[in-house]
């Protein structure tokens, strides 16, 4: 027996814990947390946001973002710039804890305790009818910690500690184990 939920409740999983930085007018850095959102193409990401949201004034200033992934040793961090806004709260990742740096190619932060960043160009700001703001960026670059490489130059998963947001159950979960080879496994049945 299945049970159908019709529109209440909907989510697609795992979601992601994304981290949206910018800057303000004086050179604030801004955080925020963005579970709608997502690589697009090759080089885009897109978003999906709230009208009320300081990143999105701060976008469309520096026409710039930067997208960071939140790990199991900022999630407290994470689930604070998630719940309060720039808006009313002015400077509020001094009180997070992380530290901001400038990007190297957009004028938006990384930051320190964030190892992974992506430097976005802003595309395009749409609004839609029920309130919500499409953003997509153009991703001009991928800087990664040195530490969180593996011998291969690559980014390795096993080195960042990534979380994942469970919306049916609003818990934070840990990204897990390697279990197959991507493009490799349903060979297994195409040659079987
Ligand atoms: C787990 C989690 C996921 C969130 N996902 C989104 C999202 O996808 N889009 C959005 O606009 N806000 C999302 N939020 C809420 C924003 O992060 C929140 O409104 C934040 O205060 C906005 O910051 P700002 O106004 O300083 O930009 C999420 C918050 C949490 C805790």
């Amino acid at each position: 027996m299945r049970k159908n939920f019709g529109q209440k409740g909907v989510f697609t999983a795992p979601l992601p814990v994304l981290l949206i930085g910018t800057y303000d007018e004086n050179g604030v850095a801004n955080l925020m947390n963005v579970a709608w959102g997502g690589q697009c193409s090759e080089h885009h990401v897109a978003l999906n946001l709230g009208h009320e949201r300081k990143t999105l004034e701060n976008m469309r200033l520096k026409k710039a973002f930067t997208v960071m992934f939140a790990t199991e040793e900022t999630m407290v961090a994470a689930d604070y710039v998630g719940i309060v806004s720039g808006l009313k709260t002015g400077d509020k990742v001094t009180k997070s804890g992380l530290t901001p740096m400038r990007a190297e190619m957009v004028d938006a932060p990384a930051f320190e305790q964030l190892p992974v960043t992506l430097e976005c160009r802003l595309t395009s700001i749409r609004e839609e009818k029920t309130g919500e703001v499409r953003v997509v960026g153009e991703v001009v670059n991928l800087s990664a910690e040195e530490s969180v490489l593996n011998e291969k130059g690559r980014v390795d998963f096993d080195k960042i500690h990534l979380i994942c947001f469970d919306e049916a159950t609003l818990k934070y979960r840990r990204i897990g184990e390697v279990v197959g080879n991507a493009f490799v496994e349903g060979n297994k049945i195409r040659k079987g």
